[in-house]
């Protein structure tokens, strides 16, 4: 037999290249494209930078012989595998491929998919994946599950490592949720991603109740109700953008700094507009993203879940360079109070910035926690606790600028000196108090208010007498509670100030394995 040459040994690796680059075939690749879906491959050129992809394990094959599979076998087995760069940064990603049995796990995928999360949490890098599979491929039984098994594992065991980032472009059903929900962001395209664990006939066979896929798991529904996802896209498009803007605030894994950036915007910028933002009257409402967006570099902010418990905002953004996470109450929604899904989503927030060394911002203007029946059997204590214990946990800096209103308990729930706050400044028209005046004059000058001749006028004057003794910023600030009163158009200063005096922060705590998360 002739020697092969180097150049037919070549060409056998490109034609093995191309089949594998096919994935289940043409036709299968028109019906992803009719679906109005991107294949795998597509996905994962538009995350990364061009041409930046190195696939791995592009001819792993599955070893199941059940039910014929033998003859079902696929180079890749479903998903795509490798590593690439945003903005420069090394990524590792997996994109599963609907086209290839469904984008069914077995354990070969399950493999693949592990092997890129060992090397994200190994080298320090981010790890995207992007989700669209019929979930356990069946034929491989328990091996499925035990797949997944083993991707849980390694979810939780970079949580707080390497950031993790999970789109959903497909179904995503069954236990194989539990891998993006394990993840930092959940990304949902309308249309496209679908998420439940139990779809609507095994609801209508087992509670009787007719639901469709969409409202049980689509992105609205997990964007806006459930708050499992965290960004919502109308397009595919739209997504791996968000994916992209999402990691160019993160660092790279929790041994490294945020990325600073030079974004030409004056760290001493002055906006004095900022005082006519925030009404004085504590009964008025107002958008606090207005306020945000004034003080941050070129006003560029990413909301993290806009669309759910939107009585409080959270996000990213920069100032002077330096990546903050913002906490922000929303005024405009419920005044702002603290609601059990306000308090999950901000401690949440607050923990992904504290893993990652992003200072916390916390803009506070607070009338309280939301009263009802519904709060309190729903478990508003444990649920309100999960923010004291963020803020007190986070050794990142933390810098809370308190806008308005800071009452009772939610004042130290929104990150107040006692819970760690390193800097905290205050606006003139900040109300540090155990309540708002009305309620307070109410109880302490009960007696005098009714035994007046004239109620109201002593009503109104006693809320007048508390408002200029304890409504403001000063009785705080005597104490040390408030660290500066600025001016509205300060802030920007301010914040940057206070970020540049705790950049080399490095606080240390107790030994301990792991603390008890109120839930
Ligand atoms: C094996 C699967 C599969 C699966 C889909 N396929 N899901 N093969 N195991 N789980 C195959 C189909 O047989 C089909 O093969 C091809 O993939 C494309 O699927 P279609 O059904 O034609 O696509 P579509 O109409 O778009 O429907 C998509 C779907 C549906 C809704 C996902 O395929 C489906 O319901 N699949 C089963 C979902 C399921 O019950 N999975 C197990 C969940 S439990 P051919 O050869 O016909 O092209 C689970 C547990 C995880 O995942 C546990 C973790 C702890």
């Amino acid at each position: 037999m002739a020697d092969r040459t180097i150049d037919q040994l070549c060409e056998k690796l490109l034609e093995r290249r191309e089949k594998a680059s096919r994935g289940g075939g043409e036709k299968s690749i028109a019906k992803q494209h009719e679906k109005g879906k991107l294949t795998a491959r597509e996905r994962i050129d538009r995350i990364l930078d061009p041409g930046s992809f190195v696939e791995i394990d592009e001819f792993v094959e599955h070893r199941c012989s059940n039910f014929d599979m033998a003859k079902t076998v696929f180079p890749g087995d479903g998903v795509v595998t490798g590593y690439g760069t945003v903005e420069g940064r090394v990524v590792y990603i997996y994109s599963q491929d609907f086209t290839v049995i469904g984008g069914s796990l077995g354990e070969a995928h399950a493999k693949k998919i592990c092997k890129v999360q060992d090397l994200a949490i190994q080298n320090g890098c981010p790890c995207v994946g992007i989700n669209d599979s019929g979930g356990a491929r069946i034929q491989e039984a328990v091996d499925a599950l035990s797949g997944y098994g083993n991707i849980f594992f390694r979810n939780v065991k970079a949580s707080g490592v390497v950031p993790q980032l999970s789109v959903i472009a497909g179904p995503c059903a069954g236990g194989a949720v539990y891998s993006p929900a394990l993840t930092d962001f959940i990304y949902m395209v309308e249309k496209v991603g679908i998420m439940h664990i139990t779809g609507p006939q095994v609801i209508k066979a087992v509670t009787g109740e007719e639901v469709t896929s969409e409202q049980i798991g689509g992105a609205k529904a997990h964007n806006q109700t459930s708050g499992v996802a965290h960004f919502f896209a109308v397009s595919e498009d739209e997504c791996y953008g968000q994916v992209r803007k999402t990691l160019s605030y993160l660092p790279s894994n929790n041994l490294e700094e945020p990325p600073f950036k030079d974004t030409g915007d004056d760290p001493a910028r002055s906006d004095i507009e900022l005082r006519e933002i925030v009404p004085t009257n504590p009964n008025k409402g107002y958008d606090v993203r207005n306020v945000i967006g004034r003080v941050v570099d070129n006003g560029e902010f990413l909301e993290v879940q806009p669309m759910h418990a939107q009585n409080i905002v959270t996000g990213f953004a920069r100032v002077g360079g330096f990546v903050i996470g913002i906490i922000a109450n929303q005024a405009k929604f419920m005044a702002g109070c603290l609601d059990i899904d306000a308090s999950c989503k901000a401690a949440r927030h607050i923990r992904i910035c504290d893993s990652f060394n992003i200072p916390i911002v916390t803009f506070e203007d607070v009338p309280g926690y939301l009263p009802g029946l519904n709060q309190e059997m729903g478990g508003i204590i444990k649920h309100g606790a999960k923010l004291l214990y963020a803020y007190s946990e986070a050794t990142a800096p933390k810098i809370t600028i308190v806008l308005r209103k800071a009452y009772g308990g939610s004042y130290l729930g929104m990150c107040s000196k006692d819970l760690g706050a390193d800097v905290v400044l205050a606006w003139p028209q900040a109300e540090i108090a155990v309540m708002g005046a009305e309620g307070a004059a109410n109880i302490i000058f009960r007696k005098e208010i009714e035994a007046s001749s004239n109620k109201e006028e002593t009503r109104a004057e006693k809320i007048e007498e508390y408002r200029d003794a304890f409504a403001n910023p000063y009785v705080a600030a005597a104490r040390g509670y408030v660290d500066r009163v600025i001016l509205p158009e300060e802030t920007r200063l301010a914040l940057y100030q206070a970020l540049v005096m705790n950049a080399s922060k490095n606080e240390t705590r107790p030994r301990r394995k792991h603390g008890v998360m109120p839930g």
